[in-house]
């Protein structure tokens, strides 16, 4: 495939698609716009809170740990917050590269463990709502760099915003966060409902965190398919992450204190993360 259609050909259907980046089925399906080695995860839940930041970053471990180059782009651009939990302070914002000050490459910064993080910026209310031409750019930017990357990871933030619309659409493979708190289920479920019925998606994958045991895991994951499988079909279970009380204080600790998590964490931990990333990379189809 030429490498130059790439995340362009998303922008293809122009104005006309569903009102997100204007695919439309005249134009390039999703498996032939992208480039064949790289792969784009969307992170994402109806509900805030329930563990999109914290499940991006080990995700992108257990992808560094498997040698993949990835990218974290933090899509929640007005409220972000995946720099600080990296103990990063960045000088350039995605905002930047939206106000045509600075290209996407220039504001890429190095995270621990060999991530690299695309920042967004916090608190400007004009980011919550991308309008067209902005959405065009960050493709068209995102597809500059898109060769010296296997994997994105987007964090997307939370709800059914467009923006969070608008980045669930671009990405192949969506994993859908939940927990106990039934809210986090009625969210999810109205997210994908969205997707599904207004933006024609149909893959995701659902991610149950912060339980207690596997059962537990299994119960919220079937609450959320019965009702959710009527229109999508089958939706598989990518995973469930135990609730760690010390998982969540490394991201409240020193610079020096999260290098060195980072760093056992490339080692041996979060074994769910790394069994699951294994299985995914070699297993079945990706995209
Ligand atoms: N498996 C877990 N066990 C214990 N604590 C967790 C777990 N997952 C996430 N947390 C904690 O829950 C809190 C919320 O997590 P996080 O910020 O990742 O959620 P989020 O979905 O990104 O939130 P937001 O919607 O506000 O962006 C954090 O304090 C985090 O450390
Ligand atoms: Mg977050």
């Amino acid at each position: 495939m030429d490498q130059a259609v790439g995340l362009r050909g998303l922008v293809k259907g122009g104005q006309n698609g569903p009102g997100l980046i204007g695919l439309s089925d005249k134009f390039l399906t999703k498996n032939e716009v992208y480039n064949r080695s790289l792969r784009i995860i969307s992170v994402t839940s109806g509900k805030g809170g329930v563990g999109k930041t914290s499940v991006t970053v080990n995700l992108a471990l257990a992808l560094r740990y498997m040698k993949k180059r990835v990218l974290i782009l933090d899509a929640d651009l007005g409220l972000a917050n995946m720099d600080v939990m990296l103990g990063l302070n960045p000088k350039y914002t995605i905002s930047h590269v939206l106000r045509g000050e600075k290209r996407l490459r220039d504001i890429m910064i190095s995270a621990p463990g060999g991530i690299k993080l695309l920042p967004a910026a916090s608190g400007i209310q004009e980011l919550t709502d991308l309008d067209g031409s902005q959405r065009l750019l960050l493709l068209n930017e995102l597809d500059m760099i898109q060769d010296m990357f296997d994997v994105f990871l987007i964090d997307t933030g939370a709800g059914i915003s467009s923006n969070v619309m608008y980045f669930n659409f671009a990405a192949m493979e969506k994993v859908v966060i939940v927990t106990n708190e039934p809210t986090s289920l009625t969210d999810a479920y109205a997210l994908i409902k969205v997707l599904t019925h207004k933006y024609h998606q149909k893959k995701y994958k659902v991610l149950v965190n912060a339980v207690r045991n596997a059962s537990e895991a299994e119960r919220i994951f079937r609450n959320l398919t019965l009702v959710a499988e009527f229109f999508t079909g089958v939706i598989p279970m990518l995973c469930y992450i135990l609730f760690q009380d010390s998982w969540c204080r490394h991201f409240k600790v020193s610079r020096e204190q999260l290098k060195s998590y980072f760093d056992q964490a490339m080692e041996m931990t979060h074994e769910a993360y790394h069994r699951t990333m294994r299985e995914q990379w070699s297993g079945e189809e990706s995209r």
